[in-house]
C-alpha cells in the first residue's frame, strides 16, 4: 500500500508513539567502560588527547568500577600503563602489573563488576608493537603467542571475569584456550578483538597508553580496512580456536562488518567505539550527546550485542534522563 493509505509519519507524530515502536534499544547493560591503569599515579590524570577520560592508580580504577556498577554497565575493560618497558614487554605478565592489581582490587571491592582485560603487549614492549620482535625489526608471530598466553593466564589469576586478546597475531585465540585450559581457568571466556583494522582512529589512545610504535606501523598485523571478507575469515578462525565473543573494531567505519559477522556467526558480538571515534565527537562542536547515543543506536542497530565505549558512563546518566 502506497501513499496516501500508507504514511510513516503517523508513527512518528509524538514522543510515546516514536518510542513504541523503536526497533534498537541502547541500555547500560550494553556498554562497556574502559578504564587505563597506571599504578604509580595518584588519583587520575587526564589525558589531553581524549577530553573527560584519565589514567587511573588503582584505587581509582576501583572507584570508577563502583561507578559503573552503579550506573548498571555491561562491564569494564582494563589497559595497563607499565612502570617500565622492555623488548619483550614483560610486565604484561607480571602478577604485580597494573591490569593484575586493578583486576584483583576490583574484583574484592565490587565482586559483581564484569572485569574484562585486554591481553597484548604494545602497552609493555619498548618498541610499541603488540608482539616481539626479530633481529630485522619484524614481528615474530609464533614466538609471542606463548608471551600472550601467559599474560591471559597472568589476568586470570588476578580474577578477570574475560580476557580479550586484541594483538591481531595469528594463532593467539587458542594459544591463549589451551594455556588458560592447562593453568585451571577452563571456566574463563575470550573476547575475541578478531576483526581489527589497522585505522587511524586509535591514535589518542596511543597517547593514553603510551603504546605509539617507536617505528613502522602496526599494517603487518592489523587487518587492511579495505577488506571485508578477510575479517569474516579472522573472526570464523577464531571462532574456531575458541573465541566466546568476537569483537570489529572500530566501529563507526565497520557497521557493514558487524552485520555480516552476526548475521554469519550468530556469536556474542561487540563492537569498540575507539579512542579517535570518543574524541572526534567530543572536541567537535555538534552536540556530543547527541552524537554519542545515535552513533550507539547505530552500532547497536547494525548488531553488536556489546559495545565499548568512552562514553559508557555518560551515556547510562543521559539514557536514565
Ligand atoms: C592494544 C589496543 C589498542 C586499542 C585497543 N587495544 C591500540 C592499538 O591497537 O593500536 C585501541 C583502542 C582505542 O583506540 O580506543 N593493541
Amino acid at each position: 500500500m502506497a501513499f496516501p493509505q500508507t504514511r510513516l509519519r503517523r508513527l512518528r507524530r509524538t514522543p510515546e508513539l516514536r518510542s513504541l515502536v523503536r526497533e534498537t534499544d541502547v541500555l547500560p547493560r550494553h556498554l562497556v567502560l574502559p578504564l587505563f591503569v597506571e599504578a604509580e599515579l595518584e588519583g587520575s590524570r587526564p589525558i589531553d588527547a581524549m577530553p573527560g577520560v584519565s589514567r587511573h592508580s588503582v584505587d581509582a580504577a576501583v572507584a570508577e568500577a563502583g561507578e559503573a556498577a552503579a550506573l548498571g554497565l555491561g562491564g569494564v575493560i582494563l589497559f595497563g600503563i607499565p612502570s617500565a618497558k622492555d623488548e619483550q614487554g614483560s610486565e604484561a605478565w607480571d602478577d604485580g602489573g597494573a591490569v593484575q592489581l586493578a583486576a584483583r582490587a576490583i574484583k574484592a571491592a565490587h565482586p559483581e563488576v564484569v572485569v574484562i582485560t585486554d591481553v597484548c603487549l604494545c602497552e609493555y614492549t619498548s618498541h610499541g608493537h603488540c608482539g616481539v620482535l626479530r633481529d630485522d625489526g619484524s614481528v615474530d608471530n609464533d614466538a609471542s603467542l606463548e608471551l600472550l598466553a601467559r599474560t591471559a593466564v597472568s589476568h586470570a589469576r588476578a580474577g578477570a571475569d574475560l580476557v580479550a586478546p586484541s594483538d591481531m597475531m595469528d594463532g593467539r585465540v587458542g594459544a591463549i584456550r589451551r594455556e588458560l585450559d592447562a593453568e585451571g581457568f577452563a571456566e574463563v571466556p575470550i573476547m575475541a578483538y578478531s576483526a581489527k583494522h589497522a585505522s587511524a582512529f586509535y591514535s589518542p589512545f596511543r597517547d593514553a597508553a603510551d603504546s605509539t610504535p617507536a617505528f613502522g606501523d602496526r599494517r603487518g598485523y592489523q587487518m587492511d580496512p579495505a577488506n571485508g571478507d578477510e575479517a569474516l575469515r579472522e573472526v570464523e578462525l577464531d571462532v574456531a580456536e575458541g573465541a566466546d565473543i568476537v569483537m570489529v573494531k572500530p566501529a563507526l567505519t565497520t557497521l557493514d562488518l558487524i552485520w555480516r559477522v552476526k548475521e554469519r556467526t550468530r556469536m556474542p558480538v561487540a563492537a569498540y567505539q575507539v579512542s579517535g571515534e570518543y574524541a572526534m565527537i567530543k572536541t567537535s562542536s555538534m552536540d556530543d550527546r547527541a552524537l554519542a547515543l545515535e552513533t550507539l543506536t547505530a552500532i547497536r542497530r547494525a548488531g553488536a550485542d556489546i559495545v565499548i565505549t568512552y562514553f559508557a558512563k555518560d551515556a547510562a546518566r543521559w539514557l536514565a534522563t
